[in-house]
C-alpha cells in the first residue's frame, strides 16, 4: 500500500481577500479533481508496463528503459493558462491537455514508434494529437515524440475520458533534453548564440549515436 500525505483541500474562502477569491476557488476545485489526473497516469503507466512485459516474455527484450510521470503543479497550470489567454476558471484548467504527463524513455529510436503505435491502437485509447519532433526536431535540437491521448477513468459517477500528454524518446534524447533544460531554464540570463549552437550540435551528435546504436542492435538481433 502507498501511504501519501494529502494536500490540504479545504481553503477558507470566506476569510480570504476579495481579489484572491477567484484564484483560490479554482485552486480548490483543481485539488479536488487532481486524483482523476493521477488515475489517468496510473491507467497509461499500467498499459505501458503490460506492453513492456509482453515484449520481455515474447522477445526477451524490453523496449522501455523507464517511465516518469507528474501531475502539473498549480503554479505551472496558472502560468500556462495566462500564456494561452485561458479563463482563470476550472473550465480553463480542464482545457489544458498536459496536466497529466508521462515520459517514456526507450532504449532505441524504433522502440519509440513501436510503443506509440501499440498504445494508440488500443480500443479504449483515443489519439487526439501527435507531434513528431524526432522527424522534425525543434530549432533548439529537441527531439521527442509527443502524443496526447484520452484514456477512460471509471469513477463512482461514471466514466471520464481524461487527456494525458505522453513524451516518448530515447535515452540519448532524454539525456540531451534534461541537460539542456538544466542549462537553459535554471539560469536567469539567456544563453548566448554560441552556446545555443553548441547545444544544437550536441543534439545532432546524440542523434548520430542513436542511429549507430540502433544499427548495432538490429545486427545483433
Ligand atoms: P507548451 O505550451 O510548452 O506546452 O507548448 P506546446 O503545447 O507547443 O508543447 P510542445 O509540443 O512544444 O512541448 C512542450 C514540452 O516539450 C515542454 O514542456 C518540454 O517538456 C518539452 N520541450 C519542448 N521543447 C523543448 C526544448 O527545446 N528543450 C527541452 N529540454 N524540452 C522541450
Ligand atoms: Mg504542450
Amino acid at each position: 500500500m502507498i501511504l501519501e500525505k494529502h494536500d490540504d483541500l479545504k481553503l477558507d474562502l470566506e476569510s480570504m481577500p476579495e481579489n484572491l477569491k477567484p484564484l483560490a476557488l479554482v485552486t480548490q476545485q483543481f485539488m479536488e479533481t487532481r486524483n482523476i489526473y493521477k488515475a489517468a497516469i496510473k491507467e497509461i503507466s499500467t498499459k505501458l508496463e503490460i506492453l513492456d512485459d509482453e515484449f520481455s516474455v515474447k522477445h526477451d527484450y524490453n523496449p522501455i528503459h523507464h517511465i516518469e510521470s507528474r501531475v502539473k503543479s498549480i503554479q505551472s497550470i496558472f502560468a500556462k493558462m495566462e500564456k494561452k489567454g485561458l479563463d482563470m476558471t476550472i473550465a480553463g484548467v480542464n482545457a489544458l491537455t498536459d496536466i497529466a504527463g508521462i515520459r517514456v524513455i526507450c532504449n532505441y529510436k524504433d522502440d519509440v514508434y513501436t510503443i506509440a503505435k501499440l498504445l494508440a491502437a488500443q480500443d479504449d485509447i483515443e489519439l487526439i494529437r501527435e507531434k513528431d519532433y524526432i522527424t522534425d526536431p525543434k530549432p533548439s535540437g529537441y527531439r521527442s515524440l509527443h502524443i496526447v491521448v484520452l484514456v477512460p477513468v471509471f469513477l463512482s459517477e461514471g466514466c471520464k475520458r481524461v487527456p494525458v500528454e505522453i513524451q516518448i524518446r530515447t535515452i540519448a534524447m532524454d539525456t540531451w533534453a534534461s541537460l539542456e533544460h538544466e542549462l537553459k531554464y535554471k539560469r536567469k540570463q539567456k544563453l548566448s548564440e554560441k552556446d545555443e549552437l553548441q547545444l544544437l550540435r550536441c543534439a545532432e551528435a546524440m542523434a548520430e549515436v542513436d542511429r549507430r546504436m540502433q544499427e548495432i542492435h538490429k545486427e545483433l538481433k
